[in-house]
């Protein structure tokens, strides 16, 4: 799988937004080891808390799907109205994604892209994302 393709997935994932009260388009692509790739947007409520960023709609239906160990995370958003393939800027991901992430990705291997279009984008390993992190090896629990 290559990262322009996860990218072009995530795009395509963020156009299913529901965010009418934040008007900022989110939408993640993840592959897991088996190569399969499961994809969210943000999913707005009128009451604001119960909203859900794009990046945990993906990991909880990975999950939910019976995929636990995963690589790599696309991630596009914007404003709404953004050119859906050329945006503004790149969305990084909020820290309880971050956290969410670390549960089932090795830090220093699991990688997120942040991309404006299929061929700007940034990498980084999880680590570098969330640095000293607080994960399932702290209570001797076997990841994935
Ligand atoms: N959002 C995401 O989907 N991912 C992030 O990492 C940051 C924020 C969403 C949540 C909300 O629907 C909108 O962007 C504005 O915060």
């Amino acid at each position: 799988m290559r990262k322009q393709e996860l990218i072009r997935a995530a795009m395509k994932a963020r156009l299913s937004a529901y965010a009418p009260y934040s008007n900022y388009y989110v939408g993640a692509a993840l592959l897991s080891e088996d190569g399969s790739v499961i994809c969210g947007c943000n999913v707005e409520n009128a009451s604001y808390g119960a909203s859900n960023c794009a990046e945990r709609t993906a990991i909880f239906k990975a999950v939910s799907e019976g995929h636990r160990r995963l690589s790599m995370i696309a991630i596009a958003g914007g404003p709404a109205t953004d050119d859906p393939e050329n945006l503004s800027g790149y969305a990084y991901p909020c820290g309880i994604c971050r956290q969410v992430m670390r549960e089932f990705g090795d830090p220093a291997e699991f990688r997120v892209l942040v991309a404006r279009s299929e061929n700007d984008y940034e990498t980084y390993r999880l680590e570098e994302l969330l640095a000293h992190s607080f994960g399932p090896s702290n209570l001797s629990v076997e990841a994935g």
